[in-house]
């Protein structure tokens, strides 16, 4: 029996409010109610009958969302409200005469109260609702005119097609920031670096790109959202009467707004506003540029009114810039522990995101060549929160008739030894082994760090000297050390000697993980080198096991394995752990238990967020301890969800499939029942 058209209509109408209702519970509370799962199969269910009843589809169907047919150009479109930009404040003071002057045209000696937000570092949009329903999505432009984009921003979630609830104007413009989350960003590169296409420089800059696709179904893929931070054009309706109170009005008919949105009784406080999110900046999942302070009054933003292109009312405190432009003086090749050469920029010192930067990593051969980079180029630096400095980009316009085109070295500007780089990897690498000093030094200071065998009072520069003063040659030597000859190191003294070789005496008793760490194999870190000696017993049965067997240890797949067996192979390396051992070293081996009868055995875990006792590797070693299989993401197939502060999009995804979930607290409670004692 076939449905009757009415019947199909309402059937229709019921599936787009319950995926709308989805989308605004995922992407406006962050707050899913389904599984991802879920949600997909209403829109297929939805999407089927559009397409057996294409008469019934409407512009404002959430199976909209996936692109139309490429446009040849995008339109021109006049803003009947104009767009206007900020002024910037950059010191406390100027925020402050920014204050003095509100005050002073308002003829006013009591405190403003001021809209706080973060200023988000994307592209200015307006949004046109007619009768609830999107008409038309538009770039900010000359502030006059922009471009009609409506095909683009229908594509983004985040973007209303139809308002929610009620008590909407007839006309609203809704105006906001589409901008892309670090994450996506970081994604879109990472994918983008592998195909060969274009990296974008930095989030705001990919959002730009995204937006401006004549193709909307590329804009469809990218990783956008949309934050609404005011109203344009408004007809047939009123509108609240406060800047946060119009904010409210917005989240609630469906739009995103911040959620670090305050208001400030003065100018003081908004002060310590800007020094709080200042704080929490890089923490942030987007990037923001400054802070933007609005009287929140609208009848007094009405009686402050404009100059020229922006609003009296309204100002911009920014943030240190993350980006600048400085001159590439030079760049060196490091050689790194495992032999990696990679090439370092030399720059002149510039300060940006906070601090002064005078070297950026330009990672390897195909990133230079990517980058077209020349010594002597001005480039851009970007140094966004703790992420080591970054060649962005390339000012050409500014190349010197001198610049230097950057020769990746044949030999190993350490050892003299040839650089190799194998087929499919990015990294180049000095084939000097242990012969090359620089690989040397970085043996010796990884043997000797904190989650390896512990020396205390050998630090990095103690190694540097060392092997410079050519009293030690490898991890060996340090047990030969001769006092006299330490003592008389520049900055040393007969004290600090003796410590340190008291310190090298006391990190002989050591644990067959750490030793196993401590030897710096490729891929076998901190958590892979617990296992290791769990699951073999003794380092006798580690070097014995081929790549076969290596491979049934969780967490070890060929590549490891393949490092694992081919460093017990070599001479020297055998050599090595016997002079080690003969020197004094031990340690004590563990008892192997069949992977079959630990307690958690079968199980798969997922850690997230920030721990406090432990890091993520301590967390996982103890987790693999117990036989527990530590995975990176949240499936049907996880057992438990470890969370810490912080834990995010893990979590969300662990809550809607009923995942268990359990905090710090609860994971040293189970840890403490299985008898580990942390
Ligand atoms: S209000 C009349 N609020 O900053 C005031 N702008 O230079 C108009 N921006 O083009 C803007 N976050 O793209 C406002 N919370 C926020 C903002 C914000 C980012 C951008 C916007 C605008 C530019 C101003």
């Amino acid at each position: 029996m076939s449905n009757s058209l009415t019947e199909l209509q309402q059937k229709i109408s019921a599936l787009r409010d319950e995926l709308d209702q989805h989308n605004y519970a995922y992407y406006v509370l962050d707050d899913p109610k389904v599984p991802d799962a879920e949600y997909d199969r209403l829109f297929q269910e939805l999407k089927a009958i559009e397409a057996d009843h294409p008469e019934l589809i409407t512009p404002d169907s959430p199976t909209q969302r996936v692109g139309a047919i490429p446009l040849s150009a995008f339109e021109t479109v006049q803003h009947q409200v104009p767009m206007l930009s900020l002024d910037n404040a950059f010191s406390d003071e100027d925020l402050r005469d920014f204050d003095k002057r509100v005050k002073d045209r308002l003829k006013s000696n009591v405190d403003i109260e001021y809209a706080c937000e973060p200023k988000l570092d994307g592209l200015a949009i307006s949004l046109i609702y007619r009768n609830g329903v999107l008409e038309r999505g538009a770039t900010r432009g000359d502030g006059q005119n922009g471009e009609d984009i409506t095909q683009n921003v229908r594509t983004i979630g985040t973007v209303p097609l139809k308002l929610r609830g009620n008590g909407y104007p007839e006309v609203l413009e809704v105006r906001g920031e589409i901008y892309m989350p670090k994450d996506g960003f970081e994604k879109l590169n990472q994918q983008a670096r592998l195909d060969g296409s274009k990296v974008f420089v930095n989030p705001r800059n990919a959002a730009a790109g995204s937006l401006r696709m004549l193709d909307s179904r590329i804009t469809a893929k990218r990783p956008l959202e949309l934050c609404a931070y005011s109203v344009g054009l408004v007809e047939g309706g009123d509108m609240a009467t406060t800047h946060t109170e119009v904010l409210q009005q917005l989240n609630g008919w469906g739009f995103k707004i911040n959620k670090h949105m305050a208001t400030a009784k003065s100018i003081e406080e908004c002060l310590s506003y800007h020094q709080k999110l200042g704080e929490l900046r890089d923490g942030l999942a987007y990037d923001i540029d400054g802070i933007v302070f609005k009287v929140n009054d609208l009848e007094l933003q009405r009686e402050l009114g404009f100059v020229s292109r922006a609003p009296r009312w309204a100002i911009a405190y920014k943030f240190p810039a993350q980006e600048q432009v400085t001159k590439l003086v030079d760049v060196e090749f490091q050689v790194g522990r495992t032999g990696a050469v990679t090439p370092v920029a030399r720059l002149e010192p510039v300060f940006v995101g906070g601090v002064t930067v005078s070297n950026a990593t330009l990672h390897n051969r195909d990133e230079i060549e990517r980058l077209g980079v020349r010594v002597g180029d001005s480039v851009v630096i970007r140094r966004a929160g703790d992420v080591i400095p970054q060649v962005v980009s390339v000012v050409l316009e500014r190349r010197p008739e001198d610049a230097r085109e950057i020769v990746f070295p044949d030999d190993c500007p350490v050892c003299g030894s040839p650089v190799e780089t194998v087929a499919g990897e990015a990294v180049a690498r000095c084939t000097g082994g242990l012969t090359c000093q620089a690989q040397r030094k970085e043996a010796i200071k990884h043997y000797a760090s904190r989650k390896a065998m512990d020396i205390e009072g050998l630090g990095d520069k103690l190694v540097e000297q060392l092997v410079d003063e050519q009293l030690i040659d490898s991890v060996v030597d340090l047990y030969s050390l001769d006092l006299e000859a330490v003592s008389n190191l520049e900055r040393m003294g007969q004290k600090s000697a003796q410590n340190l070789l008291d310190g090298i005496e006391n990190s002989k008793q050591t644990t067959l993980p750490r030793f196993i760490y401590a030897l710096g194999i490729r891929e076998v870190g901190e958590a892979t080198a617990r296992t290791l000696a769990q699951s073999l017993g003794s380092l006798e049965a580690i070097a014995a096991a081929d790549t076969e067997q290596l491979q049934t240890i969780n967490d070890v797949g060929p590549v490891v394995a393949h490092f694992i067996h081919e460093w017990f192979c070599r001479a020297e390396h055998q050599q090595l752990v016997e002079a080690l051992k003969e020197a004094g070293v031990s340690w004590e081996n563990l008892a192997v238990k069949e992977v079959a009868e630990l307690p958690l055995a079968g199980q798969t875990y997922v850690v997230t967020g920030t721990l406090e006792r432990f890091s993520r590797d301590e967390a996982k070693a103890f987790l693999q301890e117990l036989g527990a299989k530590v995975a990176g993401s949240v499936s049907k197939k996880t057992q438990c969800v470890v969370t810490g502060p912080g834990a995010g999009s893990k979590l969300t995804k662990a809550q809607e499939l009923g995942v268990e979930v359990i905090d710090e607290q609860a994971f040293v409670d189970l840890l403490r029942g299985f008898g580990i004692n942390v």
